[in-house]
């Protein structure tokens, strides 16, 4: 047995050491089936690496959420700019059109609501196989909650979706979610991003903190980050830059992209509804140049101001 020593953190992640690709632009994953490696090449952009996931499950356990009122609404403007969806089976059903290109990331669990404390207990399986497939599935998407009390519940779940995921080439995104009575530090995303991986996630989704670099470095599968609550754009968008910049590959953002205006929370004013497409589009762009160009954080801002201004 490992050493029971609690959670302590390494010394030596050969910073200096570029990760391994063994001729699949997907870290850790060129042994996969070549239904799965089709499936990540949708997810992650073979010409960068890089992906940018648009996050609008977050009705799932918070109903409707600020900025995310009206899926039919503020969904279908961003698509052109994001490269994969990720939401709930209903969400996608009734709200996107089953005629888009877009891969698609589900949400494979169902977990407790925001009504409840302790979120981490309470969940389970939501979403069948089959139904994964009638939808085309490119990937699914697992909560875990390491540390907390519902912790075991949640890896028995993230592992039974992977040899679902194997049997059928479809990968997994271990989502560590971060309960109340949790510090959100390097120590504790080290641990949980690689127990997610050890457990066989193909992708892990993780929140950017100090020394990103450490947890990248450790984590032998590809981390996307999720934005959290809503910054302003120049911050965001300064969190993306230094996430990718730190070994991520790529952002499963939500709140900072489709909360743009002030009725849902953001700065904005927002005279009508063209503008109100415009600065939810341009911040969606304003990401994808960090994530798939290159392009610094000051660089994806004043493009942001550009495009949100030239609408
Ligand atoms: C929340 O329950 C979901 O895991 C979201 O997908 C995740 O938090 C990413 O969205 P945001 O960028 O708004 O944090």
């Amino acid at each position: 047995m490992a050493d029971n020593v609690g959670n302590t953190m390494g010394k030596d992640y050969h910073l200096d050491v570029a990760p391994r690709f063994d001729g699949f632009h997907v870290k850790g994953l060129s042994h996969c089936s070549w239904g799965m490696k089709n499936r990540l090449s949708r997810i992650f952009r073979p010409s960068s690496g890089n992906t940018v996931m648009l996050a609008f499950d977050h009705g799932y356990i918070m109903g409707s959420t600020s900025g995310l009122e009206r899926l039919d609404i503020v969904i279908e403007p961003l698509l052109p700019f994001v490269d994969v969806l990720m939401a709930t089976r209903g969400a996608l059903r009734s709200c996107v059109s089953p005629s888009t290109d877009k891969p698609l990331c589900i949400r494979a669990t169902h977990d407790a609501s925001v009504l409840h404390e302790d979120m981490s207990v309470g969940g389970g399986a939501g979403l069948d196989m089959e139904d994964a497939l009638r939808m085309n599935a490119s990937a699914l998407a697992v909560q875990t909650f390491i540390g907390a009390p519902g912790e075991g519940d949640s890896l028995e779940l993230l592992c039974r979706a992977v040899d679902q995921g194997e049997r059928y080439g479809i990968p997994v995104l271990g989502v560590v979610a971060v309960g109340k009575q949790l510090v959100r530090n390097a120590r504790y995303f080290l641990l949980a991003t690689r127990i997610l991986a050890e457990h066989g996630a193909q992708m892990v989704k993780t929140y950017y903190c100090g020394d990103f670099e450490e947890i990248a470095a450790a984590c032998p599968v590809p981390i996307v980050i999720a934005g959290g609550k809503k910054l302003p754009e120049d911050e965001a968008l300064t969190m993306a830059y230094r996430a990718v910049r730190e070994g991520a590959r790529g952002v499963d953002m939500g709140r900072n992209i489709f909360r743009g205006t002030p009725a849902a929370g953001g700065g904005h004013e927002v005279p009508d509804r063209e503008a109100y497409e415009a600065v939810l589009d341009s911040m969606a762009m304003a990401v994808g140049k960090v994530v798939h160009e290159g392009f610094t954080d000051r660089e994806a801002y004043e493009a942001f101001l550009e495009i949100k201004n030239r609408s």
